[in-house]
């Protein structure tokens, strides 16, 4: 292209003024020119006007020509050789220039989704029979968060902002902000017996994490993980997610309950909620947490032990965790502040065996980059001015009501086959279906009264699921939920007489 067109081109782009009104008009010269090279309007090769041929020619000032060209320069757009001038650089490699030249060459378009993921993708985005559901109020619109003590948190996070140092704006280096990590050993050691020191204490953001940082770090591709029947979805979906075959072993009255034919798999990681099987509810005995510990350390299992809402026992003391017994640091603790304080503030913490404080730690750093550490430090000042164990206080209080009413509002289903849990803890309540029932479509008609519970049945894997509702109780504002769970009730038990 001889020089008069390629200014004459570059005024009308100019005049065309598709740029943002404050553009300025170097930046202008640049975008335009810039265009017409990614357009292939101007190919590799072509010869640029000089700067100063230019100004004069568009009536702009040579500075502003320099800084358009220097900007092209440093991005590798055109390339200056002394004595040839300023030319379009060769940018694409030579597959590109060659079907660019072809007479119907097209750019390739990308695959429509279902083709698209990979096989890991399918399972972690794709639509399979895992449920992704959170264990929300049973009446969609009523969530009642009002317990978090709003301005209190606000108050600590302004005084973090207010001078904030550099570190708390950096990347989390070092497995956690100490201060935070300080807090929760103490924590962990006084309320639910775990063994550890601070350095065993990393931060991450929540068990979703946690989870999927064990699973990379302490298994591979093919590795056996048991996993507890029924399941959490969010264990469930990153383990498998990981690679990870997943071994189905059945939960009873005193919680996981492996067979003769689970123990002859042995695991590379066994995922488990002893405090309060999720969804089922049950506490593991004493008994089957010994035959546990001895099988992984037998085994060289590691066990993650998921205590996602052991803070709200409504009866009795808090329960001491699976860790605490463990002789041989086979088990990983993990736990989460999504349910004390907040879903969405997605902090949680893992309690990694001293021999792998520092692994962990690098891993986390160099799969993670975590960060947060304004939010950290708040945290740390709520827990250590005693504002964590008062917060906690309060929320036994209002939960355990909410579950007494919700228990009381219920109790008529019990005459009709269904199993109402009499003891209370945790965040929701479980009730139990006969194994003939079709509990999907008992959520079905509790939908059609604007109810919102989840079937067991679609947490179990394999055949012969068992039957029930997973009822979300705690953040559910206490007033509704009487008129609700007997709205509830009315559904189940409609659906039971038949
Ligand atoms: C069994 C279980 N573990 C852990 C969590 C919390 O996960 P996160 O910390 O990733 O929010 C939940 C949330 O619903 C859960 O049900």
């Amino acid at each position: 292209m001889e020089s008069l067109p390629i200014t004459e081109w570059l005024q009308s782009e100019l005049k065309q003024g598709r740029f943002p009104a404050r553009m300025p008009a170097h930046r202008r010269v640049y975008e335009a020119i810039r265009r017409g090279i990614v357009s292939h309007h101007l190919n590799a090769g072509t010869r640029l006007p000089s700067t100063r041929r230019l100004a004069d020619e568009l009536r702009l000032s040579r500075n502003t020509l320099l800084a358009a060209f220097e900007q092209l320069h440093d991005e590798g757009y055109v390339v200056s050789q002394t004595g040839s001038g300023t030319r379009v650089a060769n940018t694409f490699p030579e597959e590109f220039s060659e079907r660019k030249n072809e007479k119907n060459a097209s750019i390739p378009v990308p695959h429509s989704e279902p083709t698209t993921l990979s096989i890991r993708g399918k399972n972690a985005a794709g639509e399979t029979e895992q449920p992704s559901y959170e264990v929300q109020p049973f009446a969609p619109g009523e969530d009642d968060f009002s317990a978090f003590p709003t301005q209190l948190w606000r108050r600590l996070l302004n005084r973090q902002w207010r001078a904030p140092q550099p570190a708390h704006l950096d990347y989390g280096h070092s497995g956690g902000f100490l201060p935070l990590r300080s807090a929760i050993a103490n924590y962990l050691r006084m309320s639910r017996a775990v063994n550890l020191t601070v350095e065993q204490v990393l931060i991450t953001s929540g068990t979703q994490q946690s989870i999927d940082l064990c699973a990379r770090l302490l298994s591979d591709e093919g590795d056996i993980a048991w996993v507890e029947n029924p399941c959490y979805w969010g264990a469930r979906r990153i383990l498998e997610v990981n690679g990870l075959k997943l071994h189905p072993v059945s939960v009873d009255a005193e919680g996981l309950s492996p067979s003769i034919e689970d123990f002859r798999c042995p695991p590379r990681l066994i995922y488990t909620t002893p405090s309060h099987q999720y969804p089922k509810g049950v506490v593991m005995s004493y008994g089957r947490r010994r035959l546990l510990l001895d099988y992984a350390s037998t085994n060289g299992s590691w066990i993650l032990e998921d205590d996602y809402d052991s803070e709200f026992r409504f009866e009795g003391h808090p329960l001491s965790s699976l860790q605490g017994m463990d002789q041989h640091d086979r088990v990983l603790y993990l736990g989460t502040f999504s349910k004390v304080m907040y879903p969405g503030i997605k902090l949680g913490y893992l309690v990694v065996p001293p021999n792998l404080t520092e692994s962990f730690k690098r891993g986390l750093y160099q799969l993670q980059r975590p960060g947060q550490v304004v939010i950290q430090a708040a945290l740390a000042e709520f827990i250590e001015e005693g504002h964590f164990a008062s917060h906690i206080r309060r929320l036994r209080q209002i939960y355990g009501e909410r579950r007494r009413l919700l228990q009381e509002s219920l109790s008529s289903v019990t005459s009709v086959g269904a199993n109402l849990p009499l003891a209370g803890s945790g965040l929701h309540l479980m009730v139990g279906l006969p194994p003939d029932c079709n509990d999907v479509r008992v959520t079905e008609l509790a939908a059609e009264q604007g109810l919102r519970v989840y079937p067991l049945s679609c947490y179990g894997i394999g055949e012969n699921r068992e039957k029930g509702l997973i009822i979300g109780y705690a953040y559910a504002a206490t007033e509704r939920i009487t008129p609700n769970g007997r709205k509830l009730a009315e559904v189940i038990q409609a659906a039971l007489s038949y």
